[in-house]
C-alpha cells in the first residue's frame, strides 16, 4: 500500500512549483515577530542525494530544479527559492534537494515551531535520524491527515499546514476533504497549502472544496500550473496548489508571479 517513494520525485517541476510558492508564504507570515507553527502532514525523508540510484531512475529533478539551477538575477521567488537550494549545496554544483521539512527547517524563527507526519517506515526513520533531539522540531509518526485534529490550534495562534499527499489511494480526496473539514473548524484562520497532481484521464479538482469548507472567495486560492511538453511526468501534465486564507500581502505576489511563470528553456 505504502509505494509511493518521494526520492523518484525529488526536485522535479512540480517540486520546484509547490516549494517556490512555500517559501513564499512562509516568509510572508514571518514578516510579523509572533511564533508560528508549521506542520508537514506528508513529510517525505526531508534531504535527497541527486546522485542515489533512486533520483537517477528517471532524473525527473532534470526537467525542474536541474533547468533553474544555472539562472541568476530572477524575480524575488525565484531567486528566493533557488538561493535556498543553493545553500544545501555550497560546493556549486547541484548534488543535493531539500524536501519541505528542510526547508521549513531551514526558514524556522528561534520561536517558531515544526511538526512534521509521515506513514512510511523508511521515510520516518530518516526523519527520526536528522531531527530527534531538535528542540524545535515534533516528530508525529502516522497518519498526517489524522495527526491534523491533534495538533491545531497551534499554541501561539499563527499557523501554516502543508497538505501534500502521494494522490495514490482512490480515497486521497476524501480523505482530504475531511481532514481539511476537521482542520478549518478546529483553526478557522490558519493557512492551509494543499498540493494536487493534474493527470491525463484522472481529473482532480479541488474546485468544490470552498463550498464545503464554507470559505469565501477571496480565502481560497487555486494556483493551477501546466508543465511544458517535455517536462510531463508520464501521464502527470502539471500539479496545482490550492491555498486557503493567503495572507494578503502575498496573494497578490502569487497571482502576478504565477501569470508569468514558466519553466526556462534548456
Ligand atoms: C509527495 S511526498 C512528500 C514530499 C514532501 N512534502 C516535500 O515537499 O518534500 C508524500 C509523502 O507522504 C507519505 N504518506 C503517504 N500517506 C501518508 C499519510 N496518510 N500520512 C502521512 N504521510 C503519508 C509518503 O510516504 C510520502 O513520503
Amino acid at each position: 500500500m505504502l509505494s509511493y517513494r518521494h526520492g523518484f520525485h525529488a526536485g522535479n517541476p512540480a517540486d520546484v512549483f509547490k516549494h517556490a510558492v512555500l517559501i513564499a508564504l512562509i516568509r510572508a507570515l514571518q514578516e510579523k515577530p509572533r511564533a508560528i507553527q508549521f506542520v508537514d502532514t506528508h513529510a517525505g525523508p526531508a534531504l535527497y542525494d541527486l546522485a542515489d540510484p533512486v533520483a537517477q531512475k528517471n532524473r525527473e529533478y532534470a526537467s525542474g530544479i536541474g533547468r533553474w539551477w544555472p539562472l541568476r538575477d530572477l524575480d524575488p521567488l525565484m531567486q528566493a527559492y533557488l538561493e535556498l537550494v543553493r545553500s544545501f549545496n555550497p560546493a556549486g554544483a547541484l548534488e543535493r534537494y531539500p524536501g519541505s521539512p528542510m526547508i521549513f527547517r531551514r526558514l524556522l524563527r528561534p520561536n517558531d515551531k515544526l511538526v512534521l507526519c509521515e506513514l512510511h517506515p523508511a521515510e520516518q526513520k530518516a526523519l527520526k535520524t536528522r531531527f530527534d533531539g531538535d528542540p524545535q522540531v515534533r516528530l508525529r509518526l502516522g497518519n498526517g491527515y489524522e495527526q491534523i485534529g491533534k495538533v491545531l490550534p497551534p499554541p501561539g495562534g499563527r499557523g501554516l499546514v502543508l497538505i501534500d499527499p502521494p494522490w495514490e489511494l482512490k480515497t486521497e480526496m476524501d480523505d482530504l476533504t475531511a481532514s481539511l473539514e476537521r482542520a478549518v473548524r478546529l483553526f478557522a484562520h490558519g493557512v492551509y497549502l494543499v498540493w494536487y497532481p493534474m493527470i491525463e484521464g484522472r481529473e482532480i479538482s479541488l474546485a468544490e472544496l470552498p463550498d464545503r469548507l464554507g470559505l469565501s472567495p477571496e480565502r481560497w486560492l487555486d494556483l493551477r500550473l501546466e508543465f511544458a511538453p517535455e517536462q510531463r511526468l508520464g501521464r502527470m501534465y502539471g500539479c496545482g496548489l490550492a491555498l486557503i486564507n493567503c495572507p494578503y500581502r502575498v496573494r497578490q505576489t502569487l497571482l502576478d508571479w504565477h501569470r508569468d511563470f514558466s519553466a526556462p528553456a534548456r
